[in-house]
């Protein structure tokens, strides 16, 4: 028969195991930080829906996702300019044949995850957004050193009166 001192060492082992276990599941993402030191952002794959796009030049469908602030304010119309602590998210796919009915276009093979950061503080040589990128599904941080922001902001700069956005918000009903 087990002693009460063996069973609450028996629980307390249980107990650190499920902390363990626990912590392990909330332990932060392994991907390498892009090279301007901007951290994938968690949860983003739980984002909720700003936009969706299509590029006809390079074929590619694309979700154009929001972090809570992003949704927030997309949602009331107030994005121009967007607040602070808004996360915009852009997740690329390949064009492809839905099998079943060639004339649909889904969601191919994964190109890669982008994000635009806002924090008018922070990032003011970039109009107040910081930008990172990740390649495919190893989710390889995009750019030799910090200066790849340059060619993301550059090409966001036509639409500076859009506080640097292509994307306006789809509306709902
Ligand atoms: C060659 C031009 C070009 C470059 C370079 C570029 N973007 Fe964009 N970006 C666009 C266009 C056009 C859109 C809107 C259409 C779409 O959804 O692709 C867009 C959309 C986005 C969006 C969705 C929000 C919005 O503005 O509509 C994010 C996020 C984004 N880009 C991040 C980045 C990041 C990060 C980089 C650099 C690593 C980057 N972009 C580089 C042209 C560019």
């Amino acid at each position: 028969m087990l002693q009460r001192a063996q069973i609450i060492s028996v629980l307390a082992g249980f107990s650190a195991l499920s902390v363990a276990i626990a912590s392990s599941l909330a332990a932060p993402s392994k991907v390498a930080p892009a090279p301007n030191g901007i951290t994938l952002p968690q949860n983003y794959k739980d984002w909720r829906v700003i936009g969706v796009s299509h590029r006809k030049d390079n074929n590619t469908l694309r979700i154009i996702l929001g972090n809570d602030a992003a949704i927030k304010a997309a949602r009331a119309g107030k994005t121009n300019p967007w607040p602070n602590g808004a996360i915009l998210g852009k997740l690329v796919f390949k064009d492809t044949s839905h099998k079943a009915w060639e004339d649909a276009t889904i969601p191919g093979k994964f190109v890669h995850a982008e994000f635009m950061i806002k924090d008018s503080q922070k990032f003011t040589k970039t109009g107040g957004w910081g930008y990172a990128r990740w390649l495919g599904k190893e989710q390889k941080p995009y750019g030799d050193d910090a200066d790849f922001v340059e060619e993301c902001h550059g090409c966001h700069t036509p639409v500076k009166d859009n506080d640097y956005v292509f994307t306006h918000p789809i509306i709902l009903p």
